[in-house]
């Protein structure tokens, strides 16, 4: 069953603390378009810069690049998006909404369909089915005409492929190694939702990994491996989640083989990241297209052949909803329900708050605001003393803050003060000399 109930609590949340606001909500918000609030976009960069310094920074076969949205036409016509990268939509003559022809109920007639909100039956010999393609459309310079028509990329992979010639030249890396980057993709997606797990504007992490022929496999599966535990490494539980590969017939044009690392959302198990063998379809596509040889010359074995590409693309967003859902625990505490964003270390927002257990006393004010000054070079921490204590540390906990510093009466005379953790709850008494050094032995 969905547990839309949690769902809801995270999504209030989100809201409540500026994880997540929706787009231009003044004006009655933007349909499936959301805004990252101050702690998400804490969350996301944390996010991505784990991601990089994981496939990137700590891998010697892998350089990065960060490539514009816009491209040339043709590329979309070389990936096959321009012909291929389209849902087939049905209208309902009763409610008058368009649906995704595989999101209606089959019937014993093949040609009739039911549509799932207002129940009618769609007859696909007088409303058939037509072609909507998912990507969307821009015009670049003074004249809107034909030739000045390209689109938002629908995904970031393109530009790696389209440099792949730039990137030998300038790195010299020889097979296999692969390529990252993380950007922003558009998709005029017809059925969005769940909050943001499919939304119209995104960012993706992907790597485009090129490899000799004869060990797709070989690596196809180490991807698989390799990016399922990550999401484990910070912070998800393993139970929530798993490796779904595609049937044949669920193949996107490109790919000889894909599976998707699926995570136990409250709406069900969902794709949160998928790895495909793309073959030579690229290269091949690209140096048919541009008319430049995109082939790799194997100084080893002295030949020329096109590389295969494994391909372990993830979403951003789905990450961030991903590690909030599986952060978000309830617990009873003397009676009382504390909600706590268990993110791991690295993910955090915010790692520490500077707390003064009473804000009419300006000694204490100024003594955790002069903590605050000394820690902030080094550590992402927040200063409050808009409430009382408990209230204090609840709205830590509700956004995940690691560790709590507060300053009380008697850190004025022993120059010590009291450090909460997040998940325990249990207190150090530390000396302000030593302050520094602890916490950053405990966040690092
Ligand atoms: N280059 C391959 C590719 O783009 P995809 O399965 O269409 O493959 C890869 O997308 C990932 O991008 C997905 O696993 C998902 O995490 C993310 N993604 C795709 N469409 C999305 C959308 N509409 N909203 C949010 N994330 C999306």
């Amino acid at each position: 069953m969905p547990d839309t109930s949690l769902m809801d609590k995270i999504v209030s949340l989100c809201k409540r603390r500026g994880f997540i606001f929706q787009s231009s909500e003044i004006y009655g918000g933007l349909g499936s378009v959301w805004d990252y609030g101050p702690l998400g976009a804490e969350l996301k960069r944390n996010v991505k810069n784990r991601w990089w310094k994981s496939v990137v920074q700590e891998r010697m076969d892998m350089v990065g690049l960060d490539c514009a949205i816009l491209m040339h036409p043709q590329v979309w016509k070389a990936s096959g998006h321009v012909d291929g990268f389209a849902d087939p939509l049905v209208d309902c003559k009763e409610c008058k909404k368009r649906f995704r022809q595989d999101n209606l109920t089959d019937t014993k007639d093949p040609d009739i369909r039911q549509c799932p909100s207002c129940g009618a039956k769609i007859d696909l010999k007088t409303s058939p089915a037509r072609m909507f393609n998912l990507m969307m459309k821009t015009s670049l310079g003074a004249v809107e005409d034909a030739s000045a028509v390209t689109y938002l990329r629908p995904e970031t992979a393109q530009g790696i492929f389209v440099n792949f010639l730039n990137i030998l030249d300038t790195t010299r890396k020889k097979l296999p190694f692969g390529v990252a980057q993380i950007g922003k993709s558009f998709r005029n997606e017809i059925t969005p939702g769940n909050y943001t797990f499919r939304t119209r504007e995104f960012e993706q992490m992907e790597i485009e990994y090129f490899v000799k022929p004869e060990e797709d496999d070989k690596w196809y599966e180490f991807w698989i491996n390799e990016r399922f535990d990550w999401y484990i490494r910070y912070g998800i539980n393993k139970e929530n989640l798993r490796i779904r590969p595609h049937a044949k017939d669920e193949l996107a044009h490109y790919a000889r083989a894909c599976s998707d690392i699926e995570y136990k959302f409250p709406f069900g198990w969902s794709e949160l990241e998928g790895i495909a063998n793309r073959g030579d379809f690229d290269l091949k596509q690209h140096s048919q297209f541009s008319g430049k040889d995109l082939s790799y010359f194997d100084a080893g074995e002295n030949k020329r052949y096109m590389p295969h590409i494994i391909e372990p693309s993830g979403g951003v967003d789905r990450a961030i909803l991903a590690f909030l859902v599986d952060a978000y625990h309830e617990e009873l505490v003397k009676d009382e329900t504390r909600v706590v964003l268990r993110f791991s270390k690295e993910l955090a927002p915010i790692k520490v708050a500077i707390l003064p257990l009473l804000k009419n006393r300006p000694e204490l004010v100024g003594m955790a605001k002069d903590i605050a000054e000394g820690l902030k070079k080094d550590i992402n921490l927040v200063y409050d003393d808009t409430a009382a204590i408990g209230k204090l540390y609840r709205r830590q906990d509700e956004i995940g803050t690691l560790y709590c510093v507060t300053v009380d009466v008697q850190s004025l005379e022993d120059k010590k003060v009291t450090v909460r953790d997040r998940d325990t709850m249990l207190q150090d008494r530390i000396d302000v000399t030593q302050l520094k050094e602890y916490l950053i032995n405990k966040i690092s």
